[in-house]
C-alpha cells in the first residue's frame, strides 16, 4: 500500500495521521513545504520518502513536481486531511487515474454554495442563500432573503470574515469590511443550537459517528474575545432530539457522494426541533476535535482513519463512554502570559476527569485568538454524565483566568 500523504507535518495533528498510516502498514510518501531537516524525528521515521515543495497550496506547481518525483513508481492512494489540500489530492488522483473521490465530488465539500445546492437538491433543509460577487448583487440577494442574514466567503474557514447582519446600515459596514473577499454567500440566518456531525466513512456510509455541541455558536465564540469557547462531544447519540441531525448528516453524505475517510459537518437544531444543514468538509474537524472523539470512546481514530483510507475497513469497537469537553482560554491583556489563576483549584475539584491541560504557561507569547480557536491553550475534561461534563467545563470557562502583559 503506497500512499502519498499531503502535508504530513502541518497542521501538527497531521503527524498523528502519518503515524496511523504507518501503523496500518502504508509506505508513506510525504509532500509538504516544511523543510525535510525540520521534520520531527519520529515523523521522519514513518516517512518512506519526502518531497519538499516551495508552497504546498500552489496546486499547479505541486502537481508537476510530485508527478516528476514519483514518475515510474506506482501509487495506490493520495490522501489529505487538511481542508486547503483536499482538491489538490483529488487532482493528483485524477491525473494518475487512481480510485478515491473525484475533483467534482470534493468540490461539493469545498465550495459552500455548490455544497448547499447539492444538499438542497436532495430535498434536505438548507438555509436560503445566494452566491454574490458585487455589492449590487448583495443588495439584490438581501431583498429576497431578508434580515437577519449571514454574509461569508464562499471558500472560508475559521469563521474568518463571517458576519451576522441585522439591518441595512449594518450591511453597509459589513460590505466595507468584506472588500477583499472575491465571492461571498449571502444567507438566511438560522436561529438555533449548533452541533457537529463527524464521521469516519467507508463508501459514504459512516463506520463511526460523533456529535459535538458548540457552546456558544462559533460565530459568537469568534467575535467576543472574553468568551472561553466550549465544545462537548455528546455521549448519548440515541437521544431523540439529535435524531433529525444524524439523519440529515447521513443523507448529506449520500447527496454529496462521499467516499472513504473523515467528514466534519456543522448543523443547527432549531427550537422547533428541525435540523438545518450548515456546512461540511471531507476531512476531520480541527482544534483537537479528533482527540475529543478519542477521549469519548477510548479509541485511536488517527489509526482507524488510516485503516479506512488504506484498506476500507474500520475495526475499532467504539463504545460511547464519556462526554468529552474542551475549553479554550484567552488571556486578558496582550504580549506574554504572566499568570494563570484558578487552574489548580479547578483541577483539584475535577480530579481524574481532567485529561489534558495545555494552557500556555507564563512566558509564552499569546496566540491570536482570531486566527486560531486554540487561543491561549485548552483544558479537556470528560465525564459519563452530560450535566457533570457541562458543569466542569463551564467551571473552567469562568473559574480559570489567564493574564498577559
Ligand atoms: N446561515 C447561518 N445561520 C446562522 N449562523 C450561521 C449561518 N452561517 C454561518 N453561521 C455561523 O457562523 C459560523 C461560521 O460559518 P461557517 O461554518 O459557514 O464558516 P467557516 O468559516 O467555515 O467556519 P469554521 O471554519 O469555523 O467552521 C457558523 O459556525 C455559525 O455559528
Ligand atoms: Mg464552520
Amino acid at each position: 500500500m503506497r500512499v502519498v500523504f499531503l502535508s504530513p507535518s502541518y497542521p501538527p495533528e497531521m503527524q498523528q495521521y502519518t503515524r496511523g498510516l504507518a501503523e496500518v502498514g502504508a509506505t508513506i510518501y510525504g509532500v509538504g513545504d516544511a523543510p525535510r531537516e525540520g521534520l520531527p524525528p519520529d515523523l521522519r521515521a514513518h516517512l518512506h520518502d519526502y518531497l519538499q515543495v516551495p508552497r504546498i497550496t500552489d496546486e499547479d506547481d505541486v502537481l508537476e513536481r510530485v508527478s516528476a518525483w514519483l514518475r515510474g513508481r506506482s501509487i495506490d492512494r493520495v490522501l489529505a486531511n487538511w481542508e486547503p489540500l483536499v482538491i489538490l489530492a483529488a487532482r493528483l488522483r485524477e491525473r494518475w487515474g487512481l480510485g478515491g473521490m473525484s475533483v467534482d465530488a470534493v468540490r461539493g465539500f469545498r465550495d459552500k454554495q455548490l455544497m448547499k445546492e447539492r444538499v438542497r437538491a436532495a430535498g434536505l433543509r438548507v438555509p436560503r442563500s445566494h452566491r454574490v460577487r458585487t455589492e449590487p448583487e448583495t443588495w439584490a440577494a438581501v431583498e429576497e432573503i431578508g434580515y437577519p442574514l449571514i454574509l461569508k466567503p464562499i471558500a472560508g474557514a475559521g469563521s474568518a470574515d463571517t458576519y451576522r447582519v441585522d439591518s441595512p446600515s449594518e450591511l453597509e459596514t459589513t460590505l466595507a469590511r468584506m472588500r477583499g473577499v472575491p465571492e461571498a454567500s449571502c444567507e438566511e440566518y438560522i436561529d438555533g443550537e449548533e452541533f457537529t456531525f463527524d464521521t469516519v466513512s467507508v463508501g459514504g456510509v459512516p463506520a463511526y459517528e460523533n456529535v459535538a455541541a458548540y457552546l456558544p455558536k462559533p460565530i459568537e465564540a469568534r467575535s467576543q474575545e472574553w468568551v472561553s469557547p466550549v465544545i462537548i462531544t455528546v455521549r448519548d447519540l440515541q437521544q431523540p432530539r439529535l435524531a433529525p441531525g444524524l439523519e440529515l448528516g447521513r443523507r448529506v453524505l449520500t447527496a454529496l457522494g462521499m467516499g472513504d475517510g473523515f467528514t466534519h459537518m456543522e448543523w443547527y437544531l432549531t427550537s422547533k426541533g428541525e435540523a438545518v444543514f450548515g456546512e461540511i468538509g471531507c476531512r476531520p474537524g480541527g482544534a483537537r476535535l479528533v482527540d475529543q472523539m478519542n477521549y469519548t470512546s477510548d479509541i485511536d481514530l488517527f489509526r482507524e482513519w488510516a485503516r479506512v483510507a488504506c484498506w476500507r475497513s474500520f475495526e475499532a469497537v467504539a463504545p460511547r463512554k464519556y462526554n468529552a469537553a474542551i475549553v479554550f482560554k484567552r488571556a486578558l491583556g496582550q504580549g506574554r502570559i504572566t499568570r494563570i489563576e484558578g487552574l489548580e483549584a479547578w483541577k483539584r475539584a475535577c480530579g481524574a476527569w481532567v485529561v489534558e491541560d495545555e494552557l500556555l504557561r507564563p512566558g509564552t507569547p499569546r496566540r491570536n485568538w482570531k486566527h486560531t480557536l486554540l487561543s491561549d491553550g485548552h483544558v479537556l475534561v470528560r465525564h459519563p454524565d452530560w450535566n457533570e461534563a457541562h458543569r466542569m467545563a463551564f467551571a473552567a470557562a469562568t473559574g480559570i483566568r489567564m493574564y498577559a502583559q
